[in-house]
């Protein structure tokens, strides 16, 4: 407290300082990872197959990529909200809770079921999630850590106690399978998390996320939006697919993925000995590389399962996490990264909130 005087009048002014007490430290709410589900369909397309679609080999394929297979959801009306469902039964069984609880559900995708509603209510809908507001978030394939960060902005707020976020993308519904520059990259899969409120110092910890929009001439979709609808045109044009400028991309992703997880464990005064775990967007094994040797990661500290899966655009992030999560520990310090149209980027930090028995 202290006294001064304004024009000739005395005044008392109380100042408060943010001090962080052990109580407030206590009270502060982080959002804990508390559960992973994943799903991916089971038609395998492997690259002997492609090798009988279009002019390219196995070798050719592994060597630029690092892709050996990918998952293709096969099946009248089935879409990305499928995967998703997928995803999320799979955590909520495993968690043991009822859709009834969740409080909200975030969706990222490219490749929603329709343009609207969004793929994240469709996904409530056929779960039986009642009691809980849904949104799509597009941010490519940086969307799941787009909406990681939002999903926990909800949490941390205190007004939302479960929330669950969705990366899914069924990539087969937009990938021209007549263009071998694109078509080796991408497949179809789903990763889901439950955030719930916490008082540990676990959980999101931290993000750098960046989108420049001046990005998008070299990846995009060229119709079916409002400033080119969709036509008998635009479908003979073939302007419905992914576009992408592959070279292009991979420069701007190299520099852009391996810089922002620099930075944020510089932020975070972390060293790659903090670090337990770098969970990388699956886009190209150069890529990941890339952003791991900027680390000074080690390649076992890094979850790489292109092989497997190829790039699930939404989906790769969460989808490592379901394959890895028997590996990770309570503590665990995990860097997400990833790169993707928009151009968007982007980096979180989460310790690991649980050990699996
Ligand atoms: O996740 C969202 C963000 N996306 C990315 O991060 C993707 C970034 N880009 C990439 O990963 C790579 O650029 C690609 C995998 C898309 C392409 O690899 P690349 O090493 O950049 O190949 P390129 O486009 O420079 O093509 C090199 C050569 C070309 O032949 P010429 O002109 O040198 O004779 C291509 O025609 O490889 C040829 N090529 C292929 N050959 C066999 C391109 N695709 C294939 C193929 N099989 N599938």
């Amino acid at each position: 407290m202290s006294l001064y005087v304004k024009k000739g009048i005395k005044f008392f002014s109380i100042k408060f300082a943010r001090v962080h007490t052990k109580k407030s430290i206590m009270n502060k709410i982080n959002a804990a990872i508390t559960a992973v589900g994943g799903y991916v369909p089971e038609y395998r397309l492997t690259n002997k197959i492609l090798e009988t679609m279009i002019d390219t080999t196995d070798e050719w394929i592994k060597t630029r990529t690092g892709v050996e297979e990918r998952r293709i959801l096969k099946g009248e009306g089935l879409g990305t909200s499928d995967l998703g469902v997928g995803a999320v039964n799979d955590l909520l069984k495993k968690r043991g809770i009822s859709p009834d609880e969740i409080d909200c559900l975030i969706c990222a995708t490219v490749t929603p079921d329709m343009s609207f509603p969004a793929t994240a209510n469709i996904i409530c809908d056929k779960v039986g999630i009642k009691n809980a507001f849904g949104f799509d978030v597009g941010a490519a394939c940086s969307g799941f850590l787009f909406a990681l960060t939002t999903g926990s902005s909800l949490i941390e707020s205190g007004r939302y106690k479960k929330v669950i976020v969705v990366g899914a993308d069924k990539m087969s519904s937009i990938v021209d399978y007549s263009d071998r520059t694109t078509c080796v990259i991408f497949g179809d899969g789903a990763g889901a998390v439950l955030l719930e409120a916490t008082n540990e110092e676990v959980g999101v910890l931290d993000s750098l996320l960046r989108s420049d929009g001046s990005g998008r001439p070299h990846l995009h979709m060229k119709a079916g939006g409002s400033v080119k609808p969709s036509s008998v045109e635009t479908v003979l044009a073939k302007e419905h697919y992914i576009y992408q400028e592959g070279q292009v991309v991979f420069k701007f992703a190299v520099k852009g993925m391996a810089d922002i997880s620099y930075d944020l464990m510089q932020k975070n005064n972390l060293t790659a000995d903090d670090i337990a775990w770098l969970v990388p967007h699956q886009a190209n094994l150069r890529i990941i590389d890339a952003t791991a040797n900027r680390m000074n990661l080690p390649k076992e500290k890094v979850m790489i399962n292109i092989q497997k899966y190829g790039n699930t655009t939404a989906g790769t992030i969460p989808l490592c996490l379901w394959d890895w999560e028997k590996k990770l520990k309570k503590g665990d310090n995990i860097i997400l990264a990833a790169f993707g149209g928009g151009f968007t980027w982007g980096a979180t930090l989460v310790k690991w909130a649980y050990d699996t028995k």
